[in-house]
């Protein structure tokens, strides 16, 4: 145990390595998520539900929690054009936003008697420094509302094929007011919209390299990298210039430059450097350095200085360009 943990630190430590590539998954923060609010209270429909469009409905979902679901299902008459806006979305540090829409759509064809049926709606967003929509503005039109796509189902449902529910995720942005509002225009169709979730991708806090680099928020597109500077852990300094990071637009660490080491007569653990505990994780090896009394270099200590074995098993630090 305390071999296999000296070597491991000792290979840490004579890290040569300045650039190399290291992928570490993506984080979300949440800025919506229907799934856990119990009342969908601040959002508008146009027209008003008791006039047709969207309908609020207590659900239960798969794992028997109740949530509020929007349905619509106006198939019997021609020109429909339901609005349901959500309520106003903070984007917060947000600058790309994404949006999972988790939704069934009835097969037209298995609808008795249908005037017009569609088996599509369409998502839009319109971007507010304030939560200031009322019943009537911003005008419920697609030049008011910017759109984001027409969203078709995979799967529908029919009375043979029940319980399809449909997953798609769409990215809007950058968002450059305090906020947002999401609207789904429906012309028609049988949607029962069963949860929102709105979010934005950050890449988290890592520690990497004897560096730790802070959580950082993803770039306004795809492509963006954002370059984050790492802090040397305590007790540890950088080679070199500060080590840096590219943090992609899906939120992954990447392209890692530079790396840190720990002051002399201090040894890498996970996040921080301690003091050297010689004689616990080493007390193998330093037997045998002591028996063949030649220099080692530490764990601690970066290409600049090694350890001297003494021979009561005692431990100095010394410099080696000191020495030499
Ligand atoms: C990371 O966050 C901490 C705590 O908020 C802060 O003290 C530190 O300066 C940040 N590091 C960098 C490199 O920005």
């Amino acid at each position: 145990m305390a071999t296999s943990g000296g070597a491991w630190s000792w290979a840490l430590c004579y890290w040569s390595i300045f650039t190399q590539v290291w992928i570490v998954f993506a984080a979300e923060e949440i800025l919506l998520d229907t799934r856990s609010m119990s009342t969908l209270g601040g959002w508008t429909t146009y027209p008003v539900s008791d006039r047709g469009g969207w309908i609020e409905v207590s659900n239960i979902n798969s794992d028997g929690h109740p949530v509020r679901t929007y349905q619509v299902c106006q198939v019997r008459r021609e020109d429909q054009n339901n609005w349901l806006r959500a309520e106003w979305i903070p984007k917060r540090q947000g600058r790309r936003i994404y949006v999972e829409i988790k939704f069934s759509i009835r097969e037209c064809r298995d609808i008795p008697n249908v005037v017009s049926c569609k088996e599509t709606f369409d998502l839009y967003y319109f971007e507010s420094d304030y939560p200031d929509a009322t019943d009537d503005s911003p005008a419920w039109n697609d030049r008011t509302y910017t759109k984001v796509d027409r969203i078709a189902a995979d799967g529908r449902f029919s009375h043979v094929n029940t319980e399809i529910i449909n997953t798609e995720v769409r990215d809007i942005g950058p968002i450059f007011k305090r906020g947002f509002y999401l609207a789904f225009q429906d012309s028609g169709a049988c949607i029962s919209l069963l949860s929102v979730r709105v979010y934005y991708k950050v890449c988290p806090t890592i520690t990497e390299h004897y560096a730790i680099f802070n959580k950082t928020v993803t770039g306004p597109s795809i492509t963006s990298l954002v370059q984050a500077e790492g802090q040397c852990i305590p007790n540890s300094e950088p080679v070199g210039r500060q080590p840096t990071v590219q943090c992609t637009g899906t939120g992954e660490w990447t392209l890692f430059t530079g790396s840190c080491r720990c002051l002399p007569g201090y040894e890498p653990q996970r996040t921080v450097a301690q003091r050297c505990d010689v004689p616990k994780i080493f007390s193998v090896l330093s037997m045998v350095q002591v028996k063949v009394k030649s220099i080692y270099g530490c764990v601690c200590v970066g290409l600049r200085t090694t350890i001297v074995a003494m021979v009561t098993g005692r431990f100095s630090v010394k410099n080696a360009e000191q020495s030499s």
